[in-house]
């Protein structure tokens, strides 16, 4: 049986995630999506808040339906270890993320023996972020159709903002908001 780990920050899980997971699950008998830190980024939500979110996306798609997720709180190598999984699968949308890629596959490979898969998500989904969709929410845009259903709301509570205040961001004027 081949094993793969799709990690990632998913802060929080996006349409771009959910098509590279389901990709992932046509190459590999059985994938683990794993929510891990990355350093680099500071967090919105915690790790198991963005499991749950996850763990309900991939339950919602025939093609993911038996991918399981978990948080890698520590060394990517280290939970690919714990599950028997050969390979990381992890999703390019261009150059600059090749760039940040890179290292990471040579590093985890020096340090295990993983290998990892890129793969490259539908186009329509080139332009989506979670960095992005966190600031469209926090200043108050949509983000509905970025990710799967149920994220959208689950960011706006993080973020402080409820649908009533995306309402109320779309109001003409200059002031500041009531
Ligand atoms: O979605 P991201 O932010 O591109 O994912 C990067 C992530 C979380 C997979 C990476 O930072 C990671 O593997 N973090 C876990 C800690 C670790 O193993 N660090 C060494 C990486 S070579």
């Amino acid at each position: 049986m081949t094993i793969a780990v799709c990690p990632g920050s998913f802060d929080p899980i996006t349409l771009g995630h959910l098509d590279v997971v389901r990709r992932a699950r046509t190459l590999f008998d059985r994938v683990i999506v794993a929510v891990a830190r990355n350093p680099g980024k500071s967090g919105l939500l915690d790790l198991d808040a963005r499991a749950a979110l996850a763990r309900t996306a991939v339950a919602a798609d025939p093609v993911t339906a038996d991918v399981e997720v978990g948080v890698a709180d520590g060394l990517l190598v280290d939970f690919c270890r714990e599950v028997g999984a050969t390979a990381v699968v992890k999703g390019l949308r261009g150059g600059a993320d090749f760039d940040a890629e890179l290292p990471m596959a040579l590093m985890n490979r020096h340090l295990s023996g993983v290998e990892t898969v890129f793969v490259v998500a539908d186009q329509a989904y080139a332009h989506i972020a979670s960095s992005l969709v966190k600031d469209i929410a926090r200043n108050g845009g949509e983000i509905g159709d970025l990710v799967p259903p149920g994220v959208a709301d689950a960011v706006r509570a993080a973020v402080g903002r409820g649908v009533s205040d995306h309402t109320r961001a779309g109001r003409t004027g200059t002031g500041p908001m009531p």
